[in-house]
């Protein structure tokens, strides 16, 4: 292997630029030419790639999002599209290409790896929702950032006697909502898993208030589960709460990396290269175990859902 790529694709995720570095330096101890490929599958399909050299990665490791840029290319999954990819990297004579992204990505990558380019994915995103590995570069650093906010609103929801249901991202999927209900300490989550009792939720709300003496409160739900305007709005109608509602948004993709994501990423971006020096074509690099291991993509993508029953338990003792 003489030459390989990186693309980042799906949306951002802080450490990806870890990854990229770590690629790039641990590939260029072993001789191999590095290239980067700007804005993910749209950037490849229209040859819009360019050399990394170590140089190009220093001081990146503390950036959030990715120097490469990032988009998806939903007409990636046309087989002529693909083709026009798999020339790209060919008359550039680039054999390997590391992909770093979601499960969409890795889908993408997936039919490179069908067609002759040796390829490997690296799991970004801050959903943590890849399945064979406990962790995905980006999933720590949102984490933080939503404790961080929710830890500023409840200093002001405590001053004013007030309930903050608080829409967190995660695609629907419930790693953010969940452990950050945890980290929070919020009085309740609403995900795919825990459902949505709206007239339960209410009367809790009140029993906090009347029964508990709460003088503030914490709703945590996951994006695309429930209007949090609508839900804040009959708390303020029917407890003596007085609701609002924020949803938290891009804020939580941004920022410097906390240093366990730059960690996994350098970990995951040396495992990588080994994989390509190997000509391990069509794995992913997961975190198992405390381990840093391969496995197929087209398993990790056809694996059941995480449940996460123990951290669902720990949550229903501390409420
Ligand atoms: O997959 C990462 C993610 O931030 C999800 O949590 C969210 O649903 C989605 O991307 C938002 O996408 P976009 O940045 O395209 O609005």
């Amino acid at each position: 292997m003489k030459k390989i790529a990186i693309l980042t694709s799906g949306g951002d995720a802080p450490g990806m630029n870890a990854a990229i570095r770590a690629i790039t330096r641990v590939a260029s101890k072993k001789n191999i030419e590095v290239y980067g490929i700007m804005d993910g599958y749209s950037g490849l399909v229209k040859g819009h790639i360019k050399r990394l050299e170590n140089s190009d990665v220093s001081e990146v490791l503390s950036r959030g999002g990715t120097i490469l840029g990032s988009s998806r290319l939903p007409e990636f999954i046309e087989d002529e599209v693909q083709q026009k990819a798999v020339k790209e990297l060919q008359s550039r004579e680039i054999e390997g290409l590391v992909v770093i992204g979601g499960d969409g990505s890795y889908r993408g990558a997936l039919e490179l790896s069908h067609k002759g380019i040796c390829c490997v994915g690296i799991p970004g995103t801050i959903d943590n929702d890849i399945n064979g590995t406990d962790e995905t570069i980006g999933f720590h650093t949102a984490l933080y950032n939503i404790v961080d906010a929710v830890n500023k609103l409840r200093d002001t929801s405590s001053s004013h006697h007030r309930c903050f249901v608080i829409e967190v991202m995660g695609n629907n999927r419930d790693s953010l909502a969940l452990y950050s209900g945890i980290a929070c300490g919020s009085e309740f989550i609403i995900t795919k898993n825990t459902g949505y009792d709206e007239d339960y939720i209410v009367k809790m709300m009140n029993y906090y208030e009347k029964e508990q003496g709460k003088k503030h409160a914490i709703i945590i739900a996951s994006e695309k589960m429930i209007d949090v305007e609508k839900l804040a709005e009959r708390i303020s109608l029917e407890t003596h709460f007085s609701g609002r509602s924020i949803v938290l948004g891009h804020i939580q993709r941004g920022g410097s990396p906390v240093p366990q994501d730059r960690i996994l990423a350098s970990q995951m971006g040396q495992y990588a290269v080994e994989l390509l020096m190997d000509h391990q074509s069509g794995y992913c690099v997961c975190k198992k175990d405390n381990h840093i291991v391969a496995r197929k993509i087209d398993e990790a993508l056809n694996d059941v859902n995480k449940i996460q029953g123990k951290m669902y338990q720990l949550f229903d003792e501390l409420v």
